[in-house]
């Protein structure tokens, strides 16, 4: 994988030969070359260009640019375009559309508008992704593919009648038989009991918005397995046609996705977006100092490395944000553009492409801008990139180096979607993390996020001298005996209140609080309750000190051997 192999740091840019009259291009390249941009990704977007009209297609388009490309020496990572399908393909076909839980049916005007499980949309991605690597597999400017563009991003929910019958096909595979399926699901619970597999429906709409905890967790397990499947089609096409060294990402990173399954088994790494100033963004702006919007990015960077320890910036925000219907964040400041580089580059990142190159003048990303404006002219953010590519090359020696830790914040992907569905494990969640970040930061301590997946080992656990586990409020006997190793061999771990008290399918554990640790944390919970709001100040001492329980608190007896 010769663009993240160690051997050096790349600064690249995104561009879209399909928004400029190609009087333009050669000027473009030249001047990205010149300021030390020697990477683009191209066409993520572009399927219409190659395949005008079902079953046409036209290489004339991309093999002119990439024709300059291999001139003028610019190496260009491909984008599959099956992020956008065209309309003479969605028009023809409507079933790939995807469809909102109310049954609405989407269109044209965005991106991301297909469903994963559509068998149509399936069978035109394996055509349009085998036709591009067959074509462009081996030209030398090519050095690497992105699948798709940002799974998940925009939405995440999937409705269409594809995703009912792929659902139905995910849980026979995964119970077997009704009968597990009803057990998981609790349906003894308001009548819910199913007698056929065709009465299994995703998650309806229902009255105040209620749901069936167990499925909503089974479903995002689905969407993510949905994921999985539709970019393992795609790699599994561009594995036989790509150069040897050639390498295979997609950018991310979304909800709903088991990154640490789709990354090994998929793709050779991920590859990262990062816009930092969505802090600022306009409609969710943060104020308070304490909730230090400026630096928060370094959170993200931390759980890029749990997916993926050798990884890049696909997109590296280099203007100000903004489409004409939502999220206005600010241009970055003087040397900010320099700060995000070199942050991600200590985070590990051995690429960092910038989004984008002009900023395009069409569309709903007209206020998104690139290193450049509409007009193209030579700016302060040019400068600086130019600035920041001399730095870089001093950098050298630090490629392929990774960033090490001894604190880690454990994190595993029943929790983070069990927290998404449940306001109680939310409540609790997203404050430990704010606060565990802010504590990190005041303390100057470098910590990675870790995370924990089935057939882990304490040994993968070993380096870390503390470990924070907020609230996994799933637990496994198999996890709990990894911690309990863990702990057993030196490791301190610290989990938070409502711990262990669900199964792998979110049903409440008929137990002792805290079910599967409470031997390892040596306590018994007898009683439990969020706080209520005029409870005044509720604390938690440890010897001489008082600790704010702000959310939620579990009464801690000692067991036998507990303090
Ligand atoms: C990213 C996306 C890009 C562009 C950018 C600005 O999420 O991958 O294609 O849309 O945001 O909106």
């Amino acid at each position: 994988m010769h663009l993240l192999d160690d051997h050096c740091i790349t600064l690249g840019v995104c561009y879209y030969p399909e928004h400029w009259d190609p009087s333009l291009w050669r000027e473009d390249l030249d001047r990205m070359l010149k300021s030390g941009l020697t990477v683009i990704r191209i066409a993520e977007f572009a399927w219409n260009k190659i395949e005008p009209r079902e079953g046409v297609f036209d290489f004339s388009f991309f093999d002119g640019f990439l024709d300059l490309c291999d001139e003028v020496g610019m190496q260009v990572i491909l984008g599959t375009p099956t992020a956008t399908p065209p309309i003479w393909l969605t028009e023809k076909y409507p079933e790939v559309c995807n469809c909102l839980k109310d049954g609405t049916r989407l269109g044209h005007g965005m991106r991301r508008h297909y469903n994963y499980n559509s068998p149509v949309y399936q069978e035109k991605t394996r055509i349009i992704v085998t036709q591009m690597a067959k074509h462009y597999g081996k030209r030398t400017c090519v050095i690497g593919w992105q699948i798709d563009n940002e799974f998940n991003c925009e939405i995440g929910e999937f409705y269409s009648d594809s995703d009912t019958i792929a659902f139905r096909r995910f849980l026979r595979e995964k119970y077997g038989s009704l009968e597990e399926l009803n057990s998981a699901w609790g349906t003894a619970f308001w009548n819910q009991t199913y007698t056929d597999w065709e009465e299994v429906h995703l998650p309806l709409p229902t009255p105040s918005g209620g749901t069936n905890p167990h499925q909503l967790l089974d479903y995002k397990h689905f969407i993510s397995d949905s994921v999985y499947r539709y970019a393992r089609l795609q790699s599994e096409i561009l594995r036989q046609y790509r150069k040897r060294d050639d390498f295979i990402t997609t950018n991310g990173i979304f909800g709903d996705i088991d990154y640490n399954r789709l990354v090994p088994e998929v793709l050779d790494f991920i590859t990262y977006d990062s816009y930092p100033n969505f802090g600022y963004c306009l409609d969710s702006y943060d104020p308070d100092p304490a909730a230090m919007r400026d630096r928060h990015w370094s959170w993200n960077l931390a759980k890029v490395r749990a997916i993926s320890p050798v990884f890049g910036i696909m997109e590296q925000q280099s203007g100000a944000n903004g489409w004409d219907t939502r999220m206005e964040a600010p241009t970055p400041r003087p040397g900010q553009i320099r700060l995000w580089t070199l942050q991600s580059i200590a985070h590990g990142a051995d690429y960092v492409g910038y989004f984008r190159w002009r900023t395009s003048t069409i569309g709903t990303e007209i206020y998104w801008h690139g290193i450049l404006d509409y007009s193209g002219r030579e700016n302060r953010r040019l400068r600086e990139i130019r600035e920041i590519a001399r730095q870089v090359k001093r950098l050298q020696a630090l490629a392929g180096s990774r960033s090490s830790a001894r604190v880690g914040n454990l994190q595993d992907y029943d929790n983070l979607w069990d927290a998404e569905c449940d306001h109680w494990h939310a409540r609790v969640q997203y404050r430990s993390e704010d606060g565990l970040f802010a504590a990190l930061q005041h303390t100057h301590t470098s910590y990675d996020i870790v995370t924990l997946t089935s057939g882990m080992d304490h040994r993968d656990l070993e380096q870390y001298e503390v470990l924070f586990y907020p609230h996994p409020v799933i637990l496994e006997q198999e996890q709990a005996e990894v911690l309990t190793e863990y702990v057993r061999h030196g490791g301190n771990l610290i989990f938070g209140c409502r711990s262990a008290y669900k199964d792998a399918n979110g049903r409440c554990v008929q137990d002792f609080l805290p079910g599967v640790i409470a031997e390892l944390t040596g306590t018994d919970i007898p009683e439990y309750s969020f706080i209520a709001p005029d409870a005044g100040e509720v604390s938690v001492t440890w010897e001489d000190d008082a600790f704010p329980a702000a959310v939620f608190t579990d009464l801690l007896e000692p067991l036998q051997g507990g303090e």
